[in-house]
C-alpha cells in the first residue's frame, strides 16, 4: 500500500490540484493532510471544498486554530496575522466553527499525523526542539513513524535507540531502516526550502520507503491571486 502525505497547502488551490494529479499517477490508495490547509493563499474556501469532495482527512494546524481562536493570532508576525483576518473574510462562519472539530492528531497505517510535533502539538516547531528532547519523545512514543508539517522544510530525523540522526530531505526515493522517525513533509502550497515546486511524501508500506515528490504548478497565476483578493504582498512573493 502506498498512502500520500500532504501538508500545509495554505489556501494554494493551483498547487494542491497540480500535487492531487501527480498523486493520480503514483498508485497511492490513500491521502491524508496534516494540517494549515488555509492562510496565506488566495483560495481557503475551494481547497477545503476539494479535500472534501476527495475525502482526504485532515488534522488542525496552526492556521485553522488561529481562524477561531483569537489567543493563537497573538503568536502570529503581522503579515501572518493579516493574512489569517483576510482569510476568515474569506471562509463561511461554518467553514470557521468546523475548524474547532478537526483532531489534533490521527493515525494512519500505525504511523502517527500530528502539524507540528508528536505527541500532539500544533505550534512546537520541529528545528526548535532540543535533540535530547526528540530522544525521549521517540523513545516514548508507541508508533515508529510520525509525520509533521509546520515548518514547510522537507526534514527527518531518526533514533536508533542510541543517538538522533538529523536528514535534510530532497526529491527521491530513501529506504526506512529499523528506528523510529519523524518525517516532515515540507509544504504543497507555501515552500521554504529555496525551491518553490510544491512538495509532499509518499510512504510504501511494503517496500518501507518514502518517495519525496516534487511537483511544478502555475506559480504566477497562483500568486496574481494572492494579490487580487488583497493579501499581503509578501504571501505571493514567497512563492517564487
Ligand atoms: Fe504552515
Amino acid at each position: 500500500m502506498k498512502i500520500a502525505i500532504i501538508s500545509d497547502i495554505h489556501g494554494n488551490l493551483e498547487a494542491l490540484l497540480a500535487v492531487l494529479k501527480d498523486i493520480g499517477h503514483q498508485r497511492v490508495e490513500r491521502v491524508a493532510c496534516l494540517g494549515d490547509c488555509v492562510g496565506y493563499g488566495a483560495d481557503p474556501g475551494a481547497v477545503l471544498q476539494v479535500l472534501r469532495s476527495e475525502e482526504i482527512p485532515c488534522i488542525l494546524g496552526n492556521h485553522e486554530e488561529a481562524a477561531y481562536d483569537e489567543a493563537v493570532v497573538e503568536w502570529f508576525n503581522p503579515q501572518a496575522r493579516a493574512a489569517i483576518e483576510r482569510t476568515r473574510e474569506l471562509l463561511s462562519d461554518h467553514e470557521i466553527e468546523a475548524f474547532k472539530y478537526w483532531p489534533r492528531t490521527m493515525e494512519v497505517e500505525g504511523a502517527l499525523c500530528v502539524h507540528g510535533f508528536p505527541p500532539r502539538s500544533v505550534e512546537t516547531y520541529l528545528f526548535e526542539v532540543p535533540r535530547a528532547r526528540v530522544a525521549e519523545v521517540l523513545e516514548e512514543l508507541p508508533q515508529s513513524l510520525c509525520f509533521v508539517g509546520h515548518t514547510h522544510t522537507l526534514q527527518m530525523i531518526a533514533w536508533d535507540g542510541e543517538r538522533v540522526r538529523n536528514y535534510r530531505l530532497s526529491e527521491g526515493t530513501l529506504a526506512l531502516e529499523d528506528a523510529k522517525y519523524i518525517v516532515n513533509v515540507g509544504s504543497v502550497g507555501q515552500p521554504r526550502d529555496g525551491d518553490n515546486r510544491a512538495k509532499y511524501v509518499i510512504w510504501d508500506l511494503e517496500n518501507q520507503n518514502l518517495e519525496i515528490r516534487y511537483v511544478a504548478y502555475n506559480i504566477a497565476r497562483a500568486s496574481q491571486k494572492i494579490l487580487d483578493v488583497g493579501m499581503p504582498d509578501i504571501c505571493a512573493k514567497r512563492l517564487w
